[in-house]
């Protein structure tokens, strides 16, 4: 029976990241380098892009398998067209329990409203510094940070509460930012969390110095606002958490570079194309895109196999051999 496979390391299947598209308007440099991306590539990859039908039958089918949680992703997810009526089509399967959504924000301002109505539970939105000009820098020069705030006050006034704020940190780069980021969201319900500068695809540049371990924010933030850790919102969260002393809410720490959580993985990313990917850095996906005629229950099969082989553990074993691999693109999967 096809029914909750278990992974070659005995891990179930959980969460489903899935990318509406593949593509972005800003080009963050640890991402979607302009360099590397020139504007309009890709445009071809359109057609290609699974639809809202597609996206729904699989979505149904790994629910089948144990999905409970669904985030949708890109490139940037606002981009993609109607994406309202997606989310509706997916906040309506029976054993979805969460449905969220990580963006850039840039767009959200006109469409947070759609998006809360169509049933999204929950928002993450990525701000790497509160500093106008540097944002620009780091978004490739294409990001407005008021652009972004707007975006962020519309979701608040949408409904959306406890936001969460993704900062990735670089030495050198935004260390800075991460202070006046705590300092700005403290007191809020929304929760900013610092990420760790990873190694994802093949032309993002990634040294191992450029990372600040989470353990040196983590000092730095608690000698500033005291912190006491929190035990995880759910088995296998990704973020480590923390709650200021005096109750005025909490922050989080990404650490797949110096503290991995391989061990509990039970994530499925799935590419615009209908790739599926057991890792975020996985040299490539699976096509799963649903064939004409299939039924629910066969392509949960098919999924069920690919998911029963998979030994994917990255993060643990990183070093200079596995960081030579060719790795899909982070812009592809949506993180
Ligand atoms: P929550 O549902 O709120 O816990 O979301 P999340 O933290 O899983 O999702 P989000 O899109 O905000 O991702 C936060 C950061 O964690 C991003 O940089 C992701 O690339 C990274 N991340 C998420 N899942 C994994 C994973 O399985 N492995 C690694 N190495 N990084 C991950
Ligand atoms: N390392 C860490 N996080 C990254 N993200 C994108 N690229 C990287 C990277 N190289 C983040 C985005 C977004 C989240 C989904 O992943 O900033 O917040
Ligand atoms: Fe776009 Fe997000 Fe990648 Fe930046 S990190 S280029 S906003 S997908
Ligand atoms: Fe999962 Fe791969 Fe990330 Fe490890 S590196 S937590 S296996 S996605």
């Amino acid at each position: 029976l096809a029914a909750a496979p278990r992974d070659r390391l005995g891990r179930p299947l959980h969460d489903l990241r899935i990318s509406v598209i593949e593509t972005c308007n800003f080009r963050c440099p640890y991402c979607m380098p302009a360099e590397h991306v020139a504007d309009g590539e890709g445009a071809p990859d359109r057609a290609r892009r699974l639809s809202f039908d597609e996206i729904e039958r699989l979505a149904r089918a790994l629910v089948r398998l144990g999905v409970r949680k669904l985030r949708l992703t890109g490139g940037e997810p606002l981009l993609r067209k109607d994406l309202p009526a997606l989310v509706a089509r997916l906040a309506v399967i029976p054993g979805v329990d969460d449905l969220a959504l990580t963006t850039n924000g840039s767009l959200l301002a006109r469409q947070a409203g759609a998006l809360r109505e169509a049933g999204l539970h929950r928002l993450t939105i990525s701000i790497d510094s509160l500093d106008p000009a540097r944002f620009r820098i780091l978004t490739g020069g294409r990001g407005e940070l008021d652009q972004v705030l707007a975006g962020f006050a519309a979701a608040e006034a949408a409904g959306f509460t406890a936001i969460k704020i993704n900062c990735v940190v670089q030495r050198g780069v935004n260390e800075d930012d991460v202070l006046p980021l705590v300092e700005r969201f403290r007191g809020t319900p929304h929760v900013v969390r610092f990420i760790e500068f990873m190694d994802v695809g093949s032309c993002n540049g990634w040294r191992p110095d450029r990372v600040v371990p989470s353990a040196v924010l983590r000092d730095r933030i608690h000698a500033r606002w005291p912190l006491r850790a929190l035990s995880p919102g759910y088995r296998g969260e990704v973020a480590e958490r923390y709650a200021f002393a005096d109750g005025a809410g909490e922050v989080g720490f990404v650490s797949s570079v110096s503290e991995p959580f391989c061990g509990d993985c039970h994530r499925a990313r799935l590419s615009a194309d209908g790739q599926l990917f057991t890792c975020l850095f996985a040299g490539q996906g699976h096509d799963v895109r649903p064939l004409p005629g299939e039924g629910e229950e066969a392509l949960a099969a098919r999924i069920a196999q690919v998911w029963r082989r998979r030994t994917d553990r990255y993060s643990e074993l990183r070093g200079p051999r596995s960081t030579a691999a060719k790795k899909i693109e982070m812009y592809l999967i949506g993180g």
